[in-house]
């Protein structure tokens, strides 16, 4: 026999703990860097950051160079010249090497190592990621890193996301550096 009042009970219930779960303040359930971990996940960061390499199942994540850059020793022939038409950018096969019309750009290291992120402060984070600057002040930062998303996360998730990149293993990896298109 069907109990009218437990499907409503059941909806209710959903209903309660869904608003608990997004009332809860970040960082209470769990610790600030796993909350960045969590963001930088969902976010992407791995997308360009952790350089692919071809396995058995395709292209994965090489998670021994976890968040390291483009691999130094892989080295950039110039980009080819690309036909007039649609196809505008090109990329390597490890998702860290781009080119199109704003330059050549390499997905830069995000580890805690000298040639990381080790000199940064979480200041100087916030502020690049806001300002879309490199460093914060200097040039602007380069497609495609989608720092206009980014930019729109609260302080307390960009802060959260600092607290987890110094949690990652630190990785010797000195990446090249842009060349924005003025200067090709
Ligand atoms: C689609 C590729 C892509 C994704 C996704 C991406 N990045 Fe980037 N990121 C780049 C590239 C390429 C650069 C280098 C841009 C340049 O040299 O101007 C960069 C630069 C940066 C920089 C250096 C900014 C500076 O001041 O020079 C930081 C910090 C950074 N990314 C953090 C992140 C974090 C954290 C995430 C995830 C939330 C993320 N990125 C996601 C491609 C990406």
């Amino acid at each position: 026999m069907t109990v009218p009042i437990s499907i409503a009970s059941f909806v209710a219930i959903l209903a309660l703990s869904a608003s608990s779960e997004s009332t809860t303040p970040a960082g209470t359930s769990s610790s600030t860097a796993e909350r960045g971990e969590y963001l930088a996940t969902i976010d992407g960061c791995h997308d360009c950051h952790t350089p692919l390499k071809m396995g058995a199942q395709g292209p994965a994540p090489d998670m021994s160079r976890m968040l390291s850059g483009h691999p130094e020793q892989m080295v950039m022939p110039p980009p080819p010249a690309l036909p007039p038409g649609p196809w505008v950018w090109v990329g390597s096969g490890t998702n860290t090497a781009f080119a199109g019309p704003w330059g050549i750009s390499y997905s830069p290291n995000l580890t805690p190592h000298a040639t990381g992120l080790a000199a940064w402060s979480k200041e100087v984070f916030v502020k690049a990621i806001r300002s879309g600057r490199h460093f914060g002040t200097s040039r602007p930062i380069l497609p495609p890193m989608p720092w206009q998303t980014m930019a729109r996360m609260t302080d307390g998730d960009l802060e959260a996301i600092w607290a987890y990149l110094n949690t990652v293993p630190p990785i010797a990896n000195h990446v090249p550096d842009a060349v924005p298109a003025a200067h090709q």
